[in-house]
């Protein structure tokens, strides 16, 4: 059954879309094992489950383990802090403010506000209630406004003065994190500060232009990553990242990089992954998470507009002169909420 293109029925996704490339299929080290695999698993657990059912509603209560990590918020300093990344929808700012105030790590907020309009009075005044209302810290959560004159997607990894912390989550507003999941993944970093560390995972994938052997780099969406468990990227829209970056992003990074992303409007999370792979030659940590999306515009909003992003990659790679992105399978997860294995 190995790389038998159509193989194995069950599974509508991928195995019978044409679009895949031939060389996506070859690699995939049979298809078939990864839904044999599902299968079994699917089977074994449903067992599992009729077995714990009695147990489930006895006991639960008392075999939940502990839900945080850690119980204080870290010395000052050794937090994070969150830079969100907005563009007029107030409420959902609003939402994504109140909400990170209430997690533990949490040491200061700064918005990147990109708007001609400065955030007007009332906007700050309940933002800053919000915060101070939903903060579980005896000191009070630092929350800025960094004010950007021109409306460049370049302003969400600008320096920001006077940054509190060494760890830096960049997010949009219109995603939101369980404090649970952003302190896993607070961890993860702290284990691997140079790393980029994320829970939405991208990839760069080989493929062959059709009827030549000339190879170029294809955008990996979600899917993909799935698919293979194979990822070189996380994206920028919810990453947590050392704050020198940020100032490597506008001083040593090529300049015609940033112009494109300004140009373009996109692919300003492609050119950090670059910037960070080539300084770490290191891939990113894919990090497990519950993701919220509370805004309009879905799952796009996660970036997959695979024709322009696969651009970027070749386009990126050409400047620097070779791929610096490594690809790697690791996931962490909280081994606490992993019963099975
Ligand atoms: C990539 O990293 C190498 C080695 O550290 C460095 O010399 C080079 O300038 C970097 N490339 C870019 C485009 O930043």
């Amino acid at each position: 059954m190995r790389g038998g293109g159509g193989g194995g029925g069950g599974i509508p996704i991928f195995i019978s879309r044409r679009s895949i490339p031939l060389k996506f299929r070859q690699l995939s080290g049979g298809p078939s094992l990864k839904l044999k695999f599902l299968l079994s698993w699917s089977a074994v657990s449903f067992v599992l489950f009729l077995l714990l059912l009695p147990v489930l509603f006895i006991g639960a209560g008392r075999w939940r383990r502990p839900s945080h990590l850690t119980a204080s918020p870290p010395p000052p300093g050794k937090g994070y802090t969150i830079l969100i990344n907005t563009w007029k929808r107030n409420d959902l700012l609003k939402q994504s403010v109140t909400h990170y105030a209430s997690c533990v790590g949490v040491e200061s907020i700064r918005v990147v506000w990109s708007e001609h309009d400065r955030p007007s009075d009332s906007l700050q005044d309940a933002l800053w209630q919000s915060v101070q209302k939903s903060s579980k810290r005896c000191d009070d959560i630092e929350l800025k406004f960094d004010l950007h004159e021109e409306n460049s997607l370049n302003n969400r990894f600008k320096q920001v003065e006077g940054l509190k912390t060494d760890a830096v989550f960049s997010v949009d507003d219109d995603v939101l994190f369980p404090c649970a999941s952003m302190e896993l993944a607070f961890s993860a970093w702290q284990s691997a500060p140079t790393a980029m560390v994320g829970f939405v995972p991208r990839m760069h994938w080989m493929d062959k232009m059709a009827g030549t052997n000339k190879e170029y780099y294809k955008y990996g969406g979600w899917w993909s990553v799935w698919w293979k468990g194979t990822y070189s990227m996380v994206l920028s829209k919810a990453t947590f990242f050392h704050k020198k970056y940020l100032y490597m992003y506008t001083n040593h990074m090529p300049a015609s990089i940033r112009n494109y992303v300004t140009k373009y409007r996109n692919c300003e999370d492609i050119a950090m992954s670059f910037l960070v792979a080539n300084t770490t030659r290191a891939p990113p940590i894919w990090v497990k998470g519950k993701i919220f999306e509370i805004g309009s515009s879905g799952i796009s909003s996660l970036g997959d507009h695979s024709e322009k992003r696969s651009h970027c990659l070749n386009l990126f790679a050409n400047i620097y002169g070779h791929m610096p992105l490594v690809a790697t399978s690791m996931k962490v997860i909280d081994s606490r909420h992993s019963w099975l294995w």
